[in-house]
């Protein structure tokens, strides 16, 4: 499928998705999230993707933020539709992806950028990343899930100071926030992210599925995460993979996964 925003290429198993407006910081527009949430969507039901790297383009944004010019002059029914949309589309959609989504963070993250990053499974930056929350220095506050993802990843006092101050934290800090996992250079951000898609590949995908939906469990108002746990875990024992992955084990090899 060919996209006007996104670039989309599936290479040994990783499919990334490269966010594609340099000149505009990879701002997200209406048509890249929703263009975003196709290629998330194929990727998913692509049987030869078992992991999405997610980037921007350019060297110096992953996405600076939801595209300021489309909302600027929004009414308050709008701004509603806006990050309900948004959220169900792109946000939440990826949260729940049941194929592991990894974020490369490439240079700033800001706004809807760092919630996008934040949706994700989990992040990695490289050292010139800059992430924040900008929202309440243009008059509104974060509107794709920011206010509940930043504060589950950082602790709450620390997402109350970033979204009051407006302020931009470095990858350095990211890193002791816990925001992102690890931080490399600009040039070993995507080898090293395909590098841990390698061990990630390596492992059941569909017990990865099923891992993916009960941590997410533990984030759902009125949802008991043990109980999913259980039985998820259950489910397992009735996978090809398990019986591989067992089999395999006490035949002293290395599993060889169906997927299935
Ligand atoms: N929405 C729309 N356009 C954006 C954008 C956004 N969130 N972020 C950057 N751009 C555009 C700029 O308007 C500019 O376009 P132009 O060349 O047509 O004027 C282009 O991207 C380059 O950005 P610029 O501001 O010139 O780069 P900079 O290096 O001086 O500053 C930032 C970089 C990230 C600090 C600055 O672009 C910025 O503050 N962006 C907005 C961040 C934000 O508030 N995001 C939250 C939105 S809810």
């Amino acid at each position: 499928m060919s996209y006007n925003n996104i670039l989309s290429e599936v290479t040994n198993g990783i499919a990334t998705i490269t966010i594609n407006r340099p000149k505009k910081l990879n701002a997200l527009n209406k048509e890249t999230i929703q263009e975003l949430h196709q290629a998330f969507d194929a990727a998913d039901k692509d049987p030869n993707t078992k992991l999405i790297i997610l980037t921007g383009s350019g060297e110096k944004a992953f996405v600076a933020g939801a595209d300021i010019s489309e909302f600027a002059d929004f009414n308050v029914g709008q701004g509603q539709e806006l990050a309900a949309k948004g959220q169900e589309l792109l946000f939440d959609f990826v949260a729940n992806l049941g194929t592991p989504v990894i974020a490369a963070i490439n240079g700033f993250a800001l706004g809807g950028g760092l919630e996008l990053a934040m949706a994700a499974h989990f992040r990695i930056a490289s050292d010139n990343a800059k992430m924040g929350l900008p929202e309440t220095s243009l008059g509104v506050i974060p509107g794709y899930g920011g206010t509940q993802r930043l504060p589950q990843l950082i602790g709450k006092g620390r997402a109350m100071e970033l979204v009051m101050t407006a302020g931009m934290i470095n990858a350095e800090t990211a890193l002791n926030y816990g925001l992102v996992n690890h931080v490399t250079t600009l040039d070993d951000l995507m080898p090293f992210a395909e590098k841990l898609a390698g061990k990630i590949m390596r492992n059941s995908s569909v017990a990865i599925r099923s891992a993916i939906k009960a941590i997410n469990a533990n984030y759902e108002v009125g949802v008991n995460g043990f109980d999913v746990e259980i039985k998820a875990f259950g489910a397992c024992f009735g996978t090809e993979d398990f019986t591989e992955g067992t089999t395999a084990f006490l035949e002293k090899r290395k599993a060889d996964f169906p997927g299935k």
